[in-house]
């Protein structure tokens, strides 16, 4: 098993990774001061009913264990759910020092971590990511609920006690997960770490690859990428800013094609070929954009919709939240593991996902 220091400016904690990393559950809520009153379970249906069981019979503890199961799905990530668990919650008897579990991928990490953030003040919450994606989401303390007008809109920063990956929760990932979390991976590469970028090309060639020693080794590399970022600016005023790699279109095509219709990483894995084909006209250099979408491709990574209108994609990513009074900021790559966040006027990004469009088309 491998632990990663996660240090932030508010708090310390370990990431635990490996295929026995369930056995540490206990023992950090036993070791946890004040002591732990009771806990709360917090799961999805589907991860509910492969992995509940199972968590449930690790924690061999002198405490109640209450579970609330959530349907699945982006949409769940709702007012009202997170309303549900805080009345679960105070009717269980949940008080200050209870511990929530959010048992699941970055849906249930990051309501089971806002209802944590915010039951009685804050309460201490543990991890037990179920997904790749949450190499991304379990780490980093951001957390939220979705409204109807926008993604993410109600949420605060609430750092974890500790992440939980125990791998072999994995297994009964559908492959289209798997390919929505390696983009995240794949991220973790171009910003911050191109000896990882070099070995998935030579050892991950295809998403089943990732397993075992593989999957512990990636996660090992990927997530100190986040971690350090996190570090350095926890509240995102500056660097944080970098792991928007590929999300300003990502996002505009989450929105334009509807949720559910593409996946977080497919968005972001055309939005990441859209920032390096940027990236060399902008620095008029190489970047191996060619190269890097047939990588892309082997995996499964859609192309660019070609019939998306443009002019609406523009408008929709100069309403990103991370856009800045109007204009669009992306962050683009100056080599593989250098990343910069670049205000950019709306014609260069038009012309230049026409182009794209037209380029995508053609390969
Ligand atoms: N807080 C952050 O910093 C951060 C960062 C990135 C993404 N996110 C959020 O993460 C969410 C996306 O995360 P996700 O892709 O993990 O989504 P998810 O939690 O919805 O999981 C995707 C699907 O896989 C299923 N699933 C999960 N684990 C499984 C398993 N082990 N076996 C079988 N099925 C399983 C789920 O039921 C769901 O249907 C979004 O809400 C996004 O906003 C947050
Ligand atoms: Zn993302």
């Amino acid at each position: 098993m491998k632990t990663i220091q996660i240090q932030t400016g508010s708090k310390q904690y370990n990431v635990y990774v490996g295929n026995h990393a369930l056995l540490q559950l206990s023992k950090i809520i036993e070791n946890m001061k004040p002591a732990v009153s009771n806990i709360l379970l917090i799961s999805d249906e589907t991860v509910a009913s492969f992995h509940l069981d199972e968590v449930k019979n690790t924690l061999q503890l002198e405490k109640d264990v209450f579970s609330f199961v959530i349907p699945s799905g982006e949409k769940e990530k709702s007012f009202e759910n997170y309303y549900a668990v805080q009345t679960f919650a105070l009717e269980k008897g949940l008080d200050r020092h209870s511990l929530i579990i959010a048992l699941g991928g970055g849906m249930i990490g990051d309501l089971a971590g806002f209802v944590a953030a915010t039951f009685m003040r804050g309460i201490r919450f543990v991890q037990v990511p179920t997904t790749l994606l949450a190499h991304d989401s379990a780490v980093g303390g951001k957390v939220a609920i979705n409204h109807p007008l926008g993604k993410n809109m109600i949420g605060a920063f609430h750092q974890p006690e500790a992440v939980i990956y125990h791998t072999p929760f994995l297994n009964s990932l559908p492959e289209k997960e798997w390919r929505s979390g390696f983009a995240e991976v794949i991220k973790h590469s171009f910003i911050g770490d191109v000896e990882l970028y070099h070995w998935l090309r030579e050892e991950v060639k295809t998403l089943t690859d990732l397993r075992d020693d593989k999957l512990i080794y990636t996660l090992q590399r990927a997530i100190p990428v986040k971690a350090k970022i996190v570090a350095e600016d926890e509240t995102e005023k500056g660097v944080r800013a970098y792991l928007n790699f590929g999300h300003t279109l990502g996002h505009a095509l989450e929105k334009e094609m509807g949720y559910g219709n593409i996946t977080h990483g497919d968005g972001v894995a055309i939005g990441m070929l859209f920032a390096i084909f940027l990236s060399e006209q902008i620095y008029e250099k190489d970047l191996q954009y060619r190269e890097i979408k047939r990588w892309f491709t082997a995996y499964g990574y859609p192309n660019m919709p070609s019939k998306l209108d443009v002019n609406r994609l523009v408008q929709v990513m100069k309403q990103d939240k991370k856009a800045n009074g109007g204009t669009i900021r992306m962050v683009l790559m100056q080599e593989i593991g250098v990343v910069d966040v670049v205000s950019i006027s709306d014609e260069t990004v038009r012309m230049a996902l026409e182009a794209f469009q037209r380029e995508e088309e053609s390969i």
